[in-house]
């Protein structure tokens, strides 16, 4: 059965959404685009000639199957506690919902409405972690690890804080990448152009003695996604934004070399599709879940509370 969807909030990631949305044409049929400003509609429609346009969600309910909400976070909870209600499939973009207790509804929710609901943490479709593997000497055994992700100010997300809007991403990928979860958080944060926090830096312990470190901030002077992992064996850079491996092996006796590599660039909001519908066709369980969503938004709130209170949280 092909799936008849809506994408919710046409803005800056809504315009590639609606274009993965016509991706799939034998199994899914963009019908409706929701964008309640008359400037998005308007892109809308241009864009999109052939799917309707609507300025909210019940204008169109009776008549999708699943959706994709691609609102401000801020939004989140509403739209999709909507859609579960009404037994319908949604992709919702990261993060799940703006609290901890707003995720736990959901995850209550969907239990009384057997519908896929998948979380849009895209940074888990990159090629490298499928190469885990060949760098076990790292991923399995990580003194200290650095994720780092920054870039100039865009002026999007000023609805949440930084921590909500870039943190997440790597919240999830230390969860999703190592065995261990951390115990306990400590961390900074700084108000500069909004009046959320545009910059935090949080240290994270865990139980046996191996540290991580994550940095965001969207006032910086360029764009760096990146994970760096340091042991006795030496360092391994992955360059989210150049898509690089870089290794630096200890070598005893003489000198650290750097090999550098590519691995393949992704479409990853395309592959998030693909299992979204996979998901729905075969009735089995979203790639990444409601449980997934959720250990990642009760991370936020454990950042947010070290960096307001000035305290180590412990998690
Ligand atoms: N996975 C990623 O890498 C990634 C990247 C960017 C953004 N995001 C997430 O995507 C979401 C949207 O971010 P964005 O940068 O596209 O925001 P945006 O502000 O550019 O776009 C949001 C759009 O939603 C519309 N909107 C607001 N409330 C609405 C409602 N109730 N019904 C219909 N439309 C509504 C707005 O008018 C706007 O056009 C955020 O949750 C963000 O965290 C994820």
């Amino acid at each position: 059965m092909k799936l008849k969807t809506a994408v919710i909030g046409y803005g800056h990631l809504g315009k590639w959404h609606a274009q993965k949305a016509e991706a799939f044409p034998e199994q899914a049929e963009l019908k409706y685009i929701v964008e309640k400003f008359p400037a998005g509609q308007e892109a809308a429609a241009k864009a999109h000639p052939d799917v309707k346009i609507v300025d909210d969600i019940s204008k169109c309910i009776d008549d999708i199957d699943a959706a994709f909400v691609v609102t401000p976070t801020s939004f989140h909870y509403e739209i999709v506690e909507y859609l579960l209600k009404h037994n319908k499939h949604v992709f919702c973009e990261k993060p799940i919902t703006e609290t901890t207790e707003q995720a736990l509804k959901l995850q209550t929710l969907l239990k009384s409405h057997p519908v896929v609901l998948q979380v849009g943490h895209s940074e888990r479709f990159h090629q490298a972690w499928e190469r885990k593997e060949e760098y076990k000497h790292f991923f399995d055994a990580p003194a200290h690890i650095t994720l780092r992700r920054v870039a100039p100010f865009k002026g999007r997300a000023t609805d949440v804080d930084v921590v909500q809007d870039l943190m997440i991403h790597d919240l999830d990928l230390l969860v999703f990448l190592f065995d261990e979860t951390p115990v306990s958080v400590e961390a900074m944060g700084f108000k500069m152009r909004t009046n959320h926090y545009d910059y935090v830096t949080a240290n994270f312990k865990f139980k046996s003695g191996n540290r991580a470190t994550i940095t965001v901030g969207r006032n910086q002077t360029k764009e760096v996604r990146e994970l760096e992992i340091s042991n006795h064996a030496g360092t391994l850079l992955v360059d989210l934004m150049r898509n690089e491996i870089s290794e630096a092996l200890g070598k005893e006796p003489g000198p650290q070399y750097v090999n550098t590599g590519t691995y393949e660039k992704r479409d990853h909001l395309l592959l998030e599709h693909k299992n979204f519908y996979n998901s729905i066709q075969n009735k089995k369980d979203p790639i990444i879940s409601i449980e997934d969503g959720l250990t990642a938004v009760r991370l936020i709130d454990k950042v947010l509370e070290s960096a307001r209170k000035n305290i180590e949280v412990i998690l």
